[in-house]
């Protein structure tokens, strides 16, 4: 294995919330990650517990919406997983466009598939130092896979990306 990947490689958190799961887009929103380079290097299937909400959505405690957040998250399995490239919490950011998905410009995940502020689809860390925190918090070590992409050794990144 290159040892870029290793190294190099930003990593990210996503959750595929239960209006996705619902709507039978969760393998949509996936792909879009793949097609455009991101590697996932974790997934699984959950179905969130309200302590684990609790944990997860701690920063938002107070907030008017917090209890119905919580009912919402905890009423369908979710899918978890963690997407590897370079820059990849920030591009997964743009990708997934404004959490109100009535503002997400179009061509976004929201902005092509929500309407909503709560059931806006996924999640995703919103900075390095939170997506380890919640990688961490989702999924164990050996949940983690290293694996190569035979396209990112010429044809995701030029050489002096890769550093
Ligand atoms: S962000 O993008 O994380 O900075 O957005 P933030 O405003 O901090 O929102 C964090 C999460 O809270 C959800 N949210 C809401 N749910 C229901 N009603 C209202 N009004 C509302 N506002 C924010 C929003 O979907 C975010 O969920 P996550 O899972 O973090 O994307």
């Amino acid at each position: 294995m290159n040892e870029w990947l290793v190294f190099c490689m930003e990593r990210t958190f996503i959750i595929l919330k239960p209006d996705a799961m619902q709507r039978g887009l969760a393998g949509k929103i996936l792909s879009r990650f793949e097609r455009r380079g991101l590697k996932i290097v974790a997934a699984k299937m959950i179905h969130l517990t309200k302590e684990k909400c609790d944990e997860h959505y701690a920063h938002l405690k107070g907030k008017p919406f917090f209890a119905g957040l919580v009912t919402f998250m905890t009423s369908t399995p979710v899918i978890c997983a963690v997407l590897e490239g370079k820059d990849a919490v920030e591009l997964v950011r743009k990708m997934c466009g404004a959490t109100n998905a009535r503002a997400a410009e179009v061509g976004t995940i929201r902005g092509d598939f929500g309407l909503s502020t709560q059931a806006n689809l996924i999640h995703a860390s919103d900075s390095k130092e939170t997506a380890e925190k919640e990688i961490a918090r989702f999924f164990s070590k050996n949940e983690m896979h290293q694996w190569e992409r035979d396209l990112e050794a010429s044809y995701t990144y030029s050489a002096d990306e890769k550093g």
